[in-house]
């Protein structure tokens, strides 16, 4: 493996022993030593995906008022609630590295920060509930499973939590999808017209291919990124296809194909131009994203100064 000047472990003797630390498969903890740009990568990971976590509330909570039953609310509303939480305990892993929640909000509301390209595509019927709990939690499980095996002891043990949390998730989707899947007509249309609009965002939002993916080098050598964008993608494929195909629906791939000779579904070409403009900020719902999360962050301001005021007389009176 080729290494830059800077990086040469013969020359920083720390370096040396946390790569050493790294193949021994040992957890880095915040207060050890890390190089700067070990530290700079997981702030910029662990942030996107904290407000990817945040931002994902959106596209499914505009369906809780609607949902068709009281089942069906509680389910959704038990997991936007968990999506809260995962923001939450992403936003601390950060801030272990030093990163603070002001900047954090900060790049997230001024629109400098990234996040998940797949919340900027709107939810127009009931089925998109399902289709997101089965195709878009299905593919951040496998994501999340490879993150919780990486080398950072914060990020990986709060990807442990989540990943259990969305394992309920995926299988609310996929039970939703499958009922509709084998229900009237119109269910069947509906759960259909959901894949469509999701199958290929969802293919886009495990990231561009390993050729075009510019930390990926860095990522794996440091024990981040256990899997490249495309090996997950692979996975992502091979577990889904067969599942949708056997609830009889058809995926919008006119040159999907099984490959007999490696085991792989293979897909046709992925649209970069649609992924990089959604990415850029240009993407169906990107302002209204936004816009939402910076109304909830305005409207909630009374709620943070309260605990502020409720932190600082509990200190004062501890002191006494
Ligand atoms: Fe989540
Ligand atoms: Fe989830």
């Amino acid at each position: 493996m080729s290494m830059t000047t800077a990086q040469d472990p013969r020359l920083d003797p720390r370096l040396e022993a946390f790569e050493a630390r790294i193949a021994r498969g040992e957890k880095i903890e915040p207060g050890d030593w890390m190089p700067d740009e070990y530290r700079r990568q997981l702030i910029r990971m662990i942030s996107q995906h904290a407000h990817s976590e945040y931002v994902g509330m959106l596209p499914e909570g505009e369906w809780i008022t609607r949902a068709p039953s009281l089942r069906r609310k509680m389910i959704l509303m038990a997991k936007v609630q968990d999506e809260a939480g995962h923001g939450q305990y992403l936003y601390h892993a950060a801030e272990t590295l030093g990163a603070t929640r002001e900047d954090m909000m900060d790049a997230l509301l001024s629109g400098r920060a990234k996040y998940s390209s797949i919340f900027n595509y709107p939810s127009l019927t009931w089925a998109d509930v399902g289709m997101i709990g089965w195709l878009v939690d299905g593919a951040a499980i496998k994501n999340q499973t490879m993150l919780a095996g990486c080398s950072y002891g914060p990020y990986s043990r709060a990807m442990v939590r989540i990943c259990s949390e969305e394992t309920f998730h995926h299988k609310q989707g996929k039970e939703m999808i499958l009922t509709y899947a084998a229900g009237t007509p119109a269910q069947r249309r509906m759960a259909q017209d959901a894949l469509n609009r999701w199958w290929w965002p969802s293919l886009m939002m495990l990231g561009p291919h390993d050729q075009d993916s510019p930390n990926t080098a860095v990522l794996s050598r440091w024990g981040i990124k256990l899997k490249s964008n495309d090996e997950v993608r692979q996975e992502f494929i091979n577990e889904h296809v067969p599942e949708l195909l056997e609830a009889g629906l058809s995926i919008p791939d006119p040159d999907l194909r099984f490959d007999e000779a490696s085991g792989n579904w293979i897909h046709g070409p992925i649209n970069w131009d649609e992924f990089w403009a959604v990415v850029k900020g240009n993407g169906p719902m990107n302002r209204a994203r936004l816009e939402a999360r910076r109304f909830a962050h305005e409207d909630g301001a009374w709620v943070r100064e309260a605990l502020a005021a409720y932190g600082a007389r509990s200190q004062a009176q501890a002191a006494d």
